[in-house]
């Protein structure tokens, strides 16, 4: 039987999960996993998580809870190899023989290393800086293929394709250049500003997936909407309904046209009402399974998964080790 081609993403486990990593990403994992086209693995980002300020007793917590919020969501340790990063050394040791052929020009250029300089200017640490390298070890590690991501991970995506090609070039084939999978709404706006990005560095924009439906309805009452009261998508002109309408026809899967024509005729409060029930309806069984599942279990399930990974890992490092001359 022919394998199926690969396919790895991660989340950073540095605070709640909101709908934006929930459409942007979340919801296509589970959708790659059950559509049996690849040979998923989804792990837990948690070296990354590190070049921003932590506490070492908050963190575990953080990686409990990415690893629920991705069993809620539907992920299943049957069908998909989920995993800590930490667990497997082999990341570490090839985002080193990269760093080693990652021009520093090319990093400095990254947008996320940028905008999280500008807002903690006091923790600007060479990890941050090195850490789209890291990704890129964490994909090419494995041969991905696919690399499913929000539209903030393209230019790391990028990069990650760049070495790739770099690697292969001056030591023979080894890797694979992954691609990105977006979904439709692969930048979700902030529902206090329509111009910024959804981010957990802005709470006040954002709608948490652990949300109680009462915080959901009044979250998206309060939302900013655009002058005029067409309920059109308009990114342009209607930045704020156009954000909204996306986020409704990701959650109710009902195309943009289809919603225009119903709310026609329509006002803002008809609209966001219906919204507000459509997306409480949509986390209540992802926060009832949440509630239920047994935090103890998680680490149990990430070493089994991180068992699989690792096994394809050692071999890959195995291989680089060969090629780049390390004496073993
Ligand atoms: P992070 O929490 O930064 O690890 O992000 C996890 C995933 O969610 C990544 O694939 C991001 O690209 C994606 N993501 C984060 N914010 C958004 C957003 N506002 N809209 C769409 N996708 C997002
Ligand atoms: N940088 C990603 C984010 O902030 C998380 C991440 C780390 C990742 N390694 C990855 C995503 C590898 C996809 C593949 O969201």
């Amino acid at each position: 039987m022919k394998s199926k081609p690969r396919l790895v993403s991660g989340i950073q486990p540095t605070g709640k999960l909101h709908i934006g990593n929930y459409v942007g990403a979340l919801k296509n994992f589970v959708a790659l996993q059950d559509s049996g086209k690849y040979e998923c693995f989804f792990f837990i980002a948690d070296l990354h998580s590190m070049t921003e300020y932590f506490t070492p007793k908050e963190k575990i917590k953080q990686i409990e809870d990415v690893a629920l919020s991705y069993l809620a969501a539907g992920l299943d340790p049957k069908k998909s190899t989920l995993f800590l990063q930490s667990d497997i050394p082999e990341h570490t040791e090839l985002a080193w023989i990269l760093n080693t052929i990652t021009p520093f020009g090319e990093l400095r250029r990254m947008t996320q290393f940028k905008d999280k300089s500008d807002t903690h200017p006091e923790n600007i640490n060479v990890g941050l800086f090195a850490y789209p390298v890291l990704m890129a070890a964490d994909i090419i590690l494995y041969d991905a293929h696919a690399v499913p991501v929000g539209e903030d991970q393209l230019q790391h995506t990028e990069l990650t394709r760049t070495l790739a090609r770099k690697f292969n070039a001056r030591f023979g084939k080894t890797f694979h250049e992954p691609k990105p999978l977006l979904t439709e709404v692969p930048r979700l706006m902030s529902l206090d500003d329509p111009l910024k990005k959804m981010s957990k560095s802005r709470p006040a924009g954002c709608l948490f997936l652990d949300d109680s439906p009462d915080e959901i309805r009044n979250k998206i009452k309060r939302a900013v909407t655009d002058s005029g009261r067409d309920i059109v998508c308009d990114p342009v002109n209607k930045p704020a309904v156009s954000n909204l309408l996306l986020l409704y026809s990701s959650i109710a899967g009902i195309p943009i046209s289809d919603l225009e024509k119903r709310y026609a005729e329509k006002g803002y409060a008809e609209f966001k009402a219906d919204l507000a029930e459509i997306v409480v309806a949509a986390l209540l069984p992802f926060q009832k399974k949440k509630k239920a599942l047994k935090k103890n279990a998680v680490r149990k399930m990430l070493l089994a998964g991180g068992a699989r990974a690792q096994k394809i890992a050692r071999e890959k490092i195995k291989e680089v080790r060969k090629k780049t001359g390390i004496y073993t």
